[in-house]
């Protein structure tokens, strides 16, 4: 079959897959009304992400089927329904799940009613699955990552079965659009562009359990956008593991910024985010398009790994420590304002203090707004996982330490530099410690709280950056 034939087949096989389960959501709904009856109240149900905003996307997704479905969404786990979305990338993410297993399982004892679902990265690996078969055998329903597309036919087989249902597949070439999405924030929403990765570096789990990359049609995305913000979003947040190589596998091949030049046309779209951009794929045409455009965020996240060299050859992250600093060094030059943020391991195998001071110079060089900072994590399957020079916990305890204190201590003077100025802020939500003040994020990414009604929720107004507090500012509302 010639590839315009395969892909008009495709699009067929997904229009006729959205079809079949929205008809599987009806059928959900009967057994839920039924429950409905039995209960004597709306059943409801909970979902708990973990990991990263990938997996935030699919939550909205599990969501809105859930609520078409005839749910109430709760954010509590004595719902009738718990479904924990997990994530891998590090084993403390495993950990979490597993201790709070624990809790559902005396919730489900108090409540005949309740059911359990497990899905999310997690649910890819074997190990985990023989081990929730064995120990943990309260839970209803197990799915993974390729088939989150089929959730309300899995829901219909969970009513349906007398034991746990597990359905994990390998990987999918399955793109499924038009499902119902249950957004967490009206005025915002990620929009997946690309799935899976292909770039297997040697710690990570995440090509493992998210399969090989594939991209969004344009069209698709764009006609996504287009009705989300005629339903009021203002701001989107373009989702994939290495945004920089979308497009390379549709058969009209197409770039990142190409899209992202669609996308700015859109008109009553005022934000565009995207995440992650690995440094290997950043091109010159990007960095144009962010510069020429009034849209796109002054944020770019740029994973560094690690600073040493040595050790980014290692990680099979196929830049060096100069190659990334002279990147760094032209965005800035070409796009002044830009906040840069990173995400930084200590502790990957054969790492020595040297290479922990490599990577402490190139922060203190590139100046980030904030960096994440994780300790390496064994990844059972992964390259890295088999290398035999395993850093000991006190040497990464040690490196750790020092790589924070600098993190901490260049972000908070990069971010004082707004101090006294006044941007504009979109309001996402009352703060969470004091319901008096409103939190606000700055297009570079910076969280400003200040005094203000509730009602400017989802707007973007202009906010003074009176006193910077590390991270985020304390703010005035410009009258
Ligand atoms: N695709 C994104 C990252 C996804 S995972 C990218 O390439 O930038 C998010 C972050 O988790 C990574 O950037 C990395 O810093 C961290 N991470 C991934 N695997 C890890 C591991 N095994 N141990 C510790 N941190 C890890
Ligand atoms: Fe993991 Fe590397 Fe892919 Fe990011 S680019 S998801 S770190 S393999
Ligand atoms: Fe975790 Fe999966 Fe995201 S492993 S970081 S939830 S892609």
């Amino acid at each position: 079959m010639n590839e315009l034939k395969q892909s008009i087949t495709d699009k067929l096989n997904s229009h006729e897959e959205t079809q079949r389960q929205l008809a599987y959501i009806q059928k959900a709904g009967e057994y839920v009304r039924k429950l409905e009856q039995e209960l004597g109240h709306k059943p409801t149900c909970c979902v708990t992400t973990f990991g990263c905003q990938m997996n935030a996307r699919d939550s909205e997704k599990l969501s809105g089927i859930l609520e078409r479905a005839g749910y109430e969404l709760i954010e509590d786990e004595d719902a009738d329904f718990v479904i924990y979305n997990t994530c891998t990338v590090r084993d403390n993410a495993n950990q979490r799940v597993y201790g709070r297993l624990g809790h559902l399982n005396s919730l489900k004892k108090k409540n005949p009613h309740k059911k359990i679902a497990l899905c999310g990265c997690m649910m890819q690996e074997p190990s985990v699955i023989e081990k929730i078969r064995q120990s943990y055998r309260f839970v209803d329903l197990i799915f993974g990552t390729h088939n989150i597309y089929k959730f309300a036919e899995l829901l219909v087989n969970m009513f349906e079965a007398d034991g746990m249902v597990i359905d994990i597949w390998q990987d999918t070439d399955q793109i499924v659009e038009d499902l119902p999405v249950e957004r967490k924030y009206p005025f915002k929403s990620g929009i997946n562009i690309m799935f899976g990765c292909n770039n297997f570096c040697s710690y990570c789990i995440v090509p493992y359990v998210r399969g090989r990359e594939r991209s969004r049609s344009p069209r698709d995305i764009i006609r996504e956008i287009e009705s989300l913000v005629a339903d009021g979003v203002v701001e989107v947040m373009l989702l994939g593991q290495n945004v920089n190589s979308y497009g390379k596998n549709l058969e009209e091949p197409m770039t990142f910024a190409q899209l992202l030049r669609e996308i700015e046309k859109i008109q009553g779209l005022k934000r565009i985010r995207f995440m992650t951009s690995h440094p290997k794929d950043l091109s010159d045409e990007l960095i144009q398009v962010m510069k020429e455009s009034t849209k796109i965020c002054r944020h770019l996240h740029l994973p560094l790994q690690s600073g040493s060299s040595r050790i980014l050859n290692a990680m099979n992250r196929r830049y060096t420590k100069e190659q990334y600093l002279a990147l760094a060094e032209k965005i800035r030059r070409e796009i002044p304002d830009i906040s840069i943020t990173t995400d930084i391991i200590v502790g990957f195998p054969g790492e020595e203090p040297a290479d922990v001071d490599e990577t402490i110079d190139v922060i203190q060089k590139v100046q980030y707004d904030n960096a994440f900072t994780f300790i390496y994590s064994k990844r059972t399957g992964t390259p890295a996982a088999a290398m035999e020079n395993q850093v000991p916990e006190e040497v990464v305890k040690e490196g750790f330490d020092r790589v924070l204190k600098v993190v901490q201590d260049t972000a908070r003077e990069r971010v004082s530099r707004l101090q006294g100025q006044t941007m504009e802020a979109l309001v996402e939500e009352v703060n969470e410690q004091d319901a008096s003040l409103l939190t606000g994020r700055l297009s570079n990414n910076t969280i400003v709280h200040f005094k203000g009604d509730k009602k400017l929720i989802g707007q973007i107004v202009p906010v003074y950056l009176k006193e910077c507090h590390g991270f985020y500012y304390l703010g005035e509302a410009v009258k």
